[in-house]
């Protein structure tokens, strides 16, 4: 076989064979083939696109290209949930141990990753509370979950390392924003990680990868069949990225922003689909009827139950519990400003991948691989979308270190937001779900 004729078939538009998908993995992972023309591939295949029978089988193939891991000796039901990506989503930090807490026996045993691009990741907000380290032994990982229920720690390298090189030549040859290829690049990872079933938040919207609902539904449904292919109940919910979640966007502020909801004092549309999100993950476990999985996860706010297992989860991982019961241990960044309303009217939109750039620029996020992360950096919202807000009113405030940055975050913040006379269409904050309860 050979790798120029695998490109040229893609080329002129055929279907590639599981020999040939395997043969490219390999390739990739062994360091085989050169970058050249995996990078080639990469781009036949933006261009001419993948049928669903062989995404199905690129992702399997990377899923084998390295280790995959034994979950068995978790009791009970193993699910993991995954977002494709947005601004303000700390979903996981509130749902997993929501789960956790409902005591039905299902487990969430997950790997999460850094921020990527404009958007945010688990993991930085997870070690924005200090002495936590997601870095774990597997055994460590498995025995925190038998104890608590709950583990979040950093995606292993061993996983899928086919698609930490493919993902690498994307992100450098604009073939990032390919459906087949952000499909396989999920699941693939999912699949090496060894839960029984998946909840997906597939983002849609101005902040997320994906921008419009045709896109997210053909991606939902492709990573729905994938992981019901290889026998795992997938369900994935489309959902809103047209404005960042919740009313918080940067490390510290998330987790103080996750604290509230599992007080009962969050930001109703974030309640809303971390209750939804967390009842699927029950329900794909087969742990009860829909309408129990919402009962039960909304209960886990009200006992305090859900907030607790957060605090266990926290110092299982070396981290100072007492931040999750004491906010103010957070301490204020050096550097705050306002950000006012320079006329009266309606919030028209607020464009989330440039606050999420915005909030990167406050020093939330990483311009470089290396660099460090201002964990108090970040933005609040004061008002959100279709809110009516007078002239000089507070619109966010900003934190960060230095005046330079507040100026250029402040400026970015400043474009990302559109005021108007008339109040904008109201959006769906959940627009489908797939695979599981309609
Ligand atoms: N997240 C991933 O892991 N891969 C993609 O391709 C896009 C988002």
């Amino acid at each position: 076989m050979r790798m120029y004729d695998i490109i040229q078939k893609k080329q002129n538009g055929f279907s590639l064979n599981e020999d040939e998908l395997c043969y490219f993995v390999r390739g990739v992972t062994d360091g085989t083939i050169p970058d050249y023309q995996s990078a080639a591939l990469l781009m036949a295949i933006f261009f001419r696109g993948m049928t669903a029978e062989e995404t199905v089988t690129l992702t399997e193939c990377m899923a084998d290209s390295g280790e995959r891991a034994d979950l068995t000796s978790i009791k009970g039901k193993k699910v993991d949930k995954h977002s494709t990506g947005g601004v303000g989503d700390k979903t996981s930090l509130i749902i997993a141990p929501m789960v956790a807490a409902c005591d039905m026996g299902v487990y969430v045993a997950k790997m999460s990753g850094c921020g990527l691009g404009h958007t945010g990741g688990t993991i930085d907000k997870l070690e924005s509370i200090p002495g936590v380290n997601t870095v774990r032994q597997r055994d460590e990982f498995i025995r925190i979950v038998n104890e608590i229920g709950v583990c979040i720690i950093g995606q292993s390298n061993s996983f899928a390392p086919a698609d930490k090189r493919l993902y690498a030549l994307r992100d450098v040859t604009a073939t990032v924003n390919c459906i087949p290829l952000i499909a396989s690049s999920i699941m693939s990872k999912k699949l090496a990680a060894g839960s029984d079933c998946f909840v997906l938040d597939v983002k849609c919207g101005s902040g997320a990868f994906v921008k419009t609902l045709k896109e997210a539904t053909e991606l939902a449904e492709l990573m729905v069949k994938i992981g019901t292919g290889a026998g795992k109940k997938t369900i994935a919910l489309i959902t809103n990225m047209d404005v960042p979640l919740g009313r918080n966007v940067g490390n510290s502020l998330e987790i103080i922003e996750a604290v509230s909801v599992l007080d009962g004092k969050g930001d109703k549309d974030l309640t809303d689909i971390c209750i939804t999100l967390a009842a699927n993950m029950l329900y794909a476990a087969n742990a009860a009827d829909y309408e129990e999985c919402v009962q039960a996860v909304t209960e886990t706010i009200y006992n305090g139950k859900a907030k607790k297992k957060l605090a266990e989860m926290v110092s299982s991982l070396g981290g100072k519990s007492e931040y999750i019961y004491n906010l103010s241990l957070f301490g204020e960044s050096k550097v705050t400003a306002l950000l006012a309303a320079e006329k009266s009217g309606y919030i028209y939109e607020i464009n989330t991948e440039q606050v999420g750039i915005a909030a990167a620029v406050l020093g939330a996020g990483r311009s470089t691989k290396e660099s460090k992360i201002d964990y108090k950096a970040g933005i609040t919202f004061h008002h959100t979308v279709g809110d009516y807000i007078n002239e000089g009113e507070a619109l966010a405030s900003i934190y960060t270190s230095s005046i330079g940055k507040a100026q250029n975050g402040m400026e970015l913040l400043f474009q990302a937001v559109k005021i108007n006379d008339t109040p904008p269409k109201p959006k769906k904050l959940i627009y489908k779900t797939i695979g599981g309860r309609q």
